[in-house]
């Protein structure tokens, strides 16, 4: 007789998002006429009653929201991929899957280079499906650019900086869109939460799903090779300065891509006798009272950094080569267009105008860096294109590497969810490699596709292709596309938001208040006519919603 034992867990949401979670529920066996209760449990954290988890018969994939699998560090532990309040507190009991071509020998293991977000996510889903994984995370910490650090230039031990956090950082997507699907916020406190709220959000999933025994701290990945079908992983301890080498059968590469400053050539530079510093060295504004700055790129960081500087300075001189920032600036903030020249004490600016300048800051960006792939793994940087990808992140050509979190302009946890989880079908064997010209034909029309909206070094900028993107991959990956549609809704407001209400756009709050539907609740000192202070439902008419950016908010 073939059945199922399917958990019904009631105990979970008042808990999410904490370490102990209680699992109460009934064990049913599935018998061809409908569940049969045959037993009830009742627990706490670790002492789920792993033993009263028979497993009867063989099953067969898929599962309906996850799979309970062995875990070969465990001991028998089975692990629930609780797809927390994105889905019915209910769990199935899902198959032990082998991976592809490979019997029940010895399990296969993943290197994951990186414990910010996207290293968090792999261990989160690797450890979910039983394949046992090593973060190898250079610093003490976990949370990756989310650990403010106020130290700039080197690392205590001597290697570069990683954060580009500054101190007054807020994030610019309201938290709880900008979370992992199946790792909500907690309830409470502001939509645009502050660095420390986010290191901490991530902190807590590491702790939820028990992540810190798989990350190895102070391990700097010096090298990666491939060595036959498997790779080659040479670790620095830091502390001891132990080199050691292991072999892995799959690497992900979880390290981040802003964090290698982009800065352009700057003709005549070196005669520039003022302050030069990129945005990831930037962490607060006191060093620039009464100066006249330029502030060399507009888009989230030159934005945000120049009205803060703007705060001290004399003048911001905001330089970029877009249309002009459609929001109201703060008065002592001028729109310039970029810099063609330096000159002893400013710039030559693309105009043919110049300004003085005490200071430059260059808001440009960041550079894809893989410092520790060995050529012969034949990842390459082209103009900013990562190459061979397929769907951003399969290394084409050697596909058990992956890169993770290339696309930008995107809601990243959200990415790095879809993405790690695709990479699990691939090398668990639940979904099948597309052949190689396949992979090539289909690479081919994505970029044909970027293209047609973006300029050849944006070639992973995703923007409004971010959502089929994700549709895309959970259809290669065969697993649960559990992003809710407000997510979307929400990206979209506050992309309006952002560009119109610069000044003011985090003290509007966004609650989501189910799969397909948010509240957006203005400050309540706002007296705009077109966006009375308050609450604004999604089903509010459409001119009231629609316009409500129309009118700038007044500024505090
Ligand atoms: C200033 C700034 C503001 C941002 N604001 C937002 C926001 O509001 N909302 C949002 O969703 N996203 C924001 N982001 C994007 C942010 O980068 C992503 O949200 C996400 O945190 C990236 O995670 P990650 O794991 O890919 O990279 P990171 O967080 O950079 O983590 C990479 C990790 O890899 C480690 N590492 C690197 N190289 C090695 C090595 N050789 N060996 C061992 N370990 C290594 C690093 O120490 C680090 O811990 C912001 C980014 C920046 C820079
Ligand atoms: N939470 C927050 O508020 C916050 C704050 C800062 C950063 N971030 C995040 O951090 C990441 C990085 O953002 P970022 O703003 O640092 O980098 P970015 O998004 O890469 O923006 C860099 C900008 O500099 C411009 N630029 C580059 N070279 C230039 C030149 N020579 N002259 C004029 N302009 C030039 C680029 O123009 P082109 O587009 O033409 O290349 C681009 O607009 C993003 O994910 C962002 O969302 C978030």
């Amino acid at each position: 007789m073939v059945f199922r034992m399917v958990c019904f867990l009631h105990g979970l949401d008042s808990t999410m998002g904490h370490s102990m979670h209680s699992y109460h529920g009934d064990i049913f066996t599935m018998k061809k006429n409908g569940p049969k209760i045959r037993g009830k449990f009742n627990t706490m954290g670790n002492q789920f009653p792993w033993s009263a988890m028979m497993f009867h018969a063989p099953w067969d994939p898929p599962c309906f929201f996850g799979t309970g699998q062995q875990h070969p560090l465990g001991a028998g532990r089975p692990y629930f991929t609780d797809t927390a309040a994105t889905a019915p507190r209910t769990m199935v009991m899902g198959p032990q899957q082998h991976p592809l071509g490979a019997g029940p020998g010895e399990p296969r293991r993943v290197a994951v280079i990186g414990a910010g977000a996207a290293g968090l996510c792999a261990a989160r889903h690797l450890s979910a499906a039983g394949v046992p994984c090593t973060v190898f995370e250079q610093t003490g910490h976990v949370g990756g650019t989310w650990v403010y650090n106020e130290r700039v230039g080197l690392d205590q031990f001597g290697l570069p900086v990683h954060s580009s956090m500054y101190r007054n950082l807020r994030i610019n997507i309201p938290k709880h869109v900008m979370c992992y699907p199946d790792f909500p916020f907690k309830k409470g406190g502001r939509s645009y939460a502050t660095h420390q709220e986010i290191r901490d959000y991530l902190k807590n999933y590491a702790q939820h799903f028990d992540l810190h025994q798989f990350v190895q701290h102070y391990s700097h990945v010096k090298r990666v090779a491939p060595q036959g079908s498997r790779w080659s992983v040479v670790v620095e301890d830091l502390k001891s300065g132990r080199v050691t080498e292991e072999v892995f059968d799959a690497v992900l590469v979880c390290n981040g891509h802003y964090s290698v400053p982009y800065t352009p050539t700057v003709p005549n530079m070196s005669l520039y006798g003022g302050v030069s510093m990129h945005s990831h060295d930037y962490r607060e504004p006191s060093r620039f009272a009464g100066a006249d700055v330029v502030v060399l790129g507009a888009n989230a960081s030159g934005l945000d950094i120049a009205v803060e500087v703007a705060k001290v300075a004399n003048t911001v001189y905001l330089s970029h080569n877009k249309d002009p920032v459609p929001s109201r600036l703060p008065d002592n903030v001028r729109q310039v267009k970029g810099i063609k020249e330096a000159t002893e004490d400013g710039f030559l600016l693309l105009d043919g105008s110049t300004v003085r300048a005490d200071a430059v800051i260059f808001a440009t960006g960041y550079e894809f860096s893989f410092p520790f792939l060995a050529p012969e793994c034949g990842v390459r940087v082209v103009n900013n294109r990562v190459v061979p990808l397929y769907k951003h992140m399969l290394h084409r050509e050697r596909p058990t590497m992956a890169l993770i979190g290339i696309p930008y302009c995107v809601v990243p946890f959200v990415i790095f969810h879809y993405q790690i989880r695709y990479f699990l079908s691939l090398f668990l064997g639940r979904v099948p490699l597309p052949p190689r010209e396949q992979m090539e034909r289909e690479e081919e029309e994505d970029l044909q596709k970027h293209l047609l909206k973006f300029p050849a070094r944006h070639t992973h900028k995703m923007a409004d292709l971010q959502w089929p993107y994700l549709r895309e991959l959970a259809a290669a990956g065969s697993f649960e596309d559990d992003m809710w549609p407000v997510v979307q809704e929400v990206y979209d407001a506050v992309e309006d938001d952002r560009k119109h209400q610069l000044l003011v756009y985090r003290s509007i709050e966004y609650n989501v208040t189910g799969r397909d539907s948010y509240e957006r609740v203005l400050p309540s000192t706002s007296s705009t006519p077109a966006a009375p202070a308050g609450l604004m439902t999604k089903q509010q008419p459409p001119q009231q919603h629609l316009h409500h950016h129309q009118q700038p908010l007044q500024i505090k």
